[in-house]
């Protein structure tokens, strides 16, 4: 933070507070270049939001109407799921893209044939296919020239992830998470999660997107299938200056990790997605293949940058190990940043289920 406190252009107030935010942010983290570097980005979006939005940083008053938690322990994630959940039912176009996917005798003229049933996905696809993700020269106007141009894999890939974000609806009434920051958590998650993967050198990135997506389905089901459970979590983090995966351990014995790769694995989603939910905050638990370790690195990274979901001011343990197996310095990282921020927006824009 040395580099931040030299800065003297800016409000002290506003960058002592910042500097505080920052600090309290990044408290369960290891010191290392990586880190610092994270830090300064973390503090120039901190700064910026204290001045715009100060109201982000004030504690949310407690909702009268949600009833207090009933102290009623679930004894797993599967025991959880029976007794208190309705899971978002799939639309059917993804199941047929699942299908389309499975298939190994599936073309590309069947992918796009699936696509085509559902207008709103076709709009989106072209929207994302003419974004910043991609440069392609050419305007992508229809589906085939899409599938053909970003290839099956990506083609499909852009299509679950699209999808999956119409699976996360703003409930009624009172909100605990935030639904549209969970939203763009999801968004730059995933993102993030393609660009790393890019960097280390990792074959088929695409997958990583829809990973990125989904990685905290299981939170979004905690928090819209017991709002009082939601709640309890958010204040317990809030109290103890915990992340919400310690205040998830320390109430349930499990966390919104292994509830996603449940849940992912009982919709028959492919095995790399139900791996990267189920450990991302443990990804030295499947070190086998790098999903869950992508995907744990680009959750850091995307709350860091401020793309978090509101519900706790600490970001959490960073596994250095896993992070150093990928070969990314800090230098690459902070390279990417800008058009990194400028794809979430856009993309953000695009798929905002709102
Ligand atoms: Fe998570």
């Amino acid at each position: 933070m040395q580099e931040v406190e030299q800065t003297t252009t800016l409000n002290p107030q506003i960058k002592d507070a910042a500097i505080k935010y920052v600090r309290n942010l990044f408290s369960q983290a290891d010191d290392s270049e990586f880190i610092r570097m994270l830090k300064k980005e973390a503090f120039k979006n901190v700064y910026k939001k204290m001045v715009v939005e100060p109201d982000e940083f004030m504690a949310r008053p407690r909702p009268a109407d949600i009833e207090p938690w009933s102290g009623a322990k679930p004894d797993s994630p599967q025991d959880f799921l029976k007794s208190k959940v309705v899971l978002p039912s799939l639309p059917q176009v993804l199941l047929e893209i699942q299908k389309v996917i499975k298939d190994p005798d599936s073309s590309a003229d069947d992918l796009a044939e699936v696509l085509n049933k559902d207008p709103k996905l076709v709009a989106s696809i072209l929207r994302l296919a003419n974004s910043a993700m991609y440069s392609f020269r050419t305007e992508v106007d229809t589906t085939s020239r899409a599938v053909a141009l970003l290839g099956f894999k990506q083609a499909s890939s852009l299509a679950l992830g699209t999808v999956s974000l119409s699976l996360f609806k703003r409930s009624e009434g009172v909100q605990v998470l935030q639904v549209e920051k969970f939203w763009k958590h999801a968004i730059a998650c995933g993102v993030i999660a393609q660009e790393i993967a890019k960097l280390a050198g990792i074959q088929d990135t695409e997958r990583f997107f829809v990973a990125g997506m989904l990685h905290d389905i299981g939170l979004y089901v905690i928090f819209e299938s017991d709002k009082s459970l939601g709640l309890e979590l958010y204040e317990l983090a809030r109290k103890n200056g915990n992340s919400l995966y310690d205040a998830e351990m320390e109430l349930l014995g499990f966390d919104h990790a292994a509830l996603g790769g449940v849940i992912i694995r009982d919709w028959n989603f492919p095995k790399s997605l139900v791996v990267a939910a189920a450990a991302h905050h443990n990804p030295n638990k499947a070190k086998k293949d790098p999903d869950a370790g992508i995907i744990h690195v680009a959750d850091f990274i995307s709350r860091a940058l401020g793309y978090h979901l509101g519900l706790s001011t600490v970001l959490g343990v960073l596994d250095q190990e896993i992070y150093e197996s990928f070969g990314l310095s800090g230098d690459m990282f902070v390279d990417m940043v800008p058009e990194v921020q400028k794809m979430i927006e856009e993309i953000f824009e695009i798929l905002n289920p709102a």
